[in-house]
């Protein structure tokens, strides 16, 4: 059957654009939770509705195949109306995380997405702003907000995987921004995916001062912090209570996020610790309650760990409460 494309405006989203120009000048970020299922999507839309906050729900290719691009664009009209039903009507963006090509972005234009992800940090920098542009031109035809990046973050980005760091250059980003023409810029300052960020031992910063050098070269522009997971310890031990077996799992300080979400970073993207809560909710009742077959007896509370996690950040790590 022929797919007809679809406007995010006819869904009820928006892009993103007014979001960060409220969050730079307010000094708070937005949250950006990767979805994949109805849970985690339900867990945001209760946590955000609660406090009030405007939201980025951030699909990765990975998780637009695994939940179905047509189920997703009913999600997230259905996001935008549960979130009313809850009595607070907050702002949704549709966010492709980590767009690793021109066709990827399209198609996720037609299906509904306000926002999409070009990443093409790991190629040469004329490469990537030639990419970046491209996919700007197009986007911007339907008013969909798009985020480039300049460096490379360690760890796994979908099917790309670097070993170290490549700080973001912040010489390049006032050639970037203006050749490409991006709405948010994605930048590498020590954060990566995943739950593995630091090595025991190693001093688990990252590098604000390559953000504040951003900053003075492109003031006010909205930057966007991926791979800033915390890696809650009590969810790490829980997990690990219940027969799982997660090493030297160490992630982002809350206090330097706070840091950065006070400056012009206004998206900051949190996947891996809803993993975690997730997977400690679900180990510790299948443990518990062997007898337990119900999905919703253990997706239930997984599902309540996920809210409470999501409140917290938007409450005490991200100041996007009340911003709705
Ligand atoms: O940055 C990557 C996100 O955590 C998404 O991960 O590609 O496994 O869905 P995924
Ligand atoms: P974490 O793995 O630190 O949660 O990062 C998620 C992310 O950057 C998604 O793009
Ligand atoms: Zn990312």
């Amino acid at each position: 059957m022929e797919k007809m494309p679809v406007s995010y405006k006819e869904l009820g989203l928006v892009n993103s654009r007014d979001l960060f120009a409220k969050a730079v000048k307010g000094g708070y970020a937005i949250p950006a939770y990767n979805f994949n299922n109805l849970e985690q999507l339900q867990a945001i839309i209760m946590a955000c509705a609660e406090t009030a906050s405007p939201v980025i729900l951030q699909v990765s290719k990975g998780a637009r195949s695994y939940a179905n691009a047509t189920l997703l664009k009913h999600l997230a009209r259905g996001a935008v109306e549960f979130a009313a039903e809850l009595g607070t009507p907050v702002p949704v963006v549709l966010h492709l995380d980590h767009g690793d090509s021109f066709e990827l972005c399209c198609d996720c234009i037609a299906s509904g997405f306000s926002s999409v992800m070009i990443d093409g940090s790991h190629l040469p920098y004329e490469e990537n702003v030639a990419l970046t542009r491209k996919v700007v031109d197009y986007a911007h035809q339907f008013e969909v907000t798009v985020e480039g990046e300049l460096g490379v973050l360690a760890g796994i980005e979908d099917e790309v995987s670097s070993a170290h760091h490549t700080y973001t250059q912040p010489e390049e980003v006032e050639d970037f921004v203006s050749k490409t023409g991006v709405d948010s810029l994605a930048i590498s300052i020590g954060t990566s995916h995943g739950a593995f960020k630091f090595k025991p031992g190693e001093d688990p910063k990252i590098r604000l001062d390559i953000l504040a050098e951003i900053e003075r070269r492109i003031p006010g522009f909205p930057i966007v912090l991926h791979g800033a997971s915390s890696v809650p310890q009590d969810l790490v031990e829980t997990i690990n209570a219940h027969g799982g077996k997660l090493k030297d799992a160490i992630g982002i300080s809350e206090d330097q996020l706070r840091l950065a979400a006070g400056s012009a970073v206004c998206k900051i993207n949190i996947d891996s610790d809803g993993r975690l809560a997730m997977t400690a909710a679900i180990r510790k009742v299948l443990d518990e309650k062997p007898e337990e077959f119900d999905p919703r007896k253990y997706l239930g509370p997984a599902r309540d760990a996920l809210k409470k996690l999501y409140i917290h950040k938007i409450m005490n790590v991200l100041g996007s409460n009340g911003k709705a």
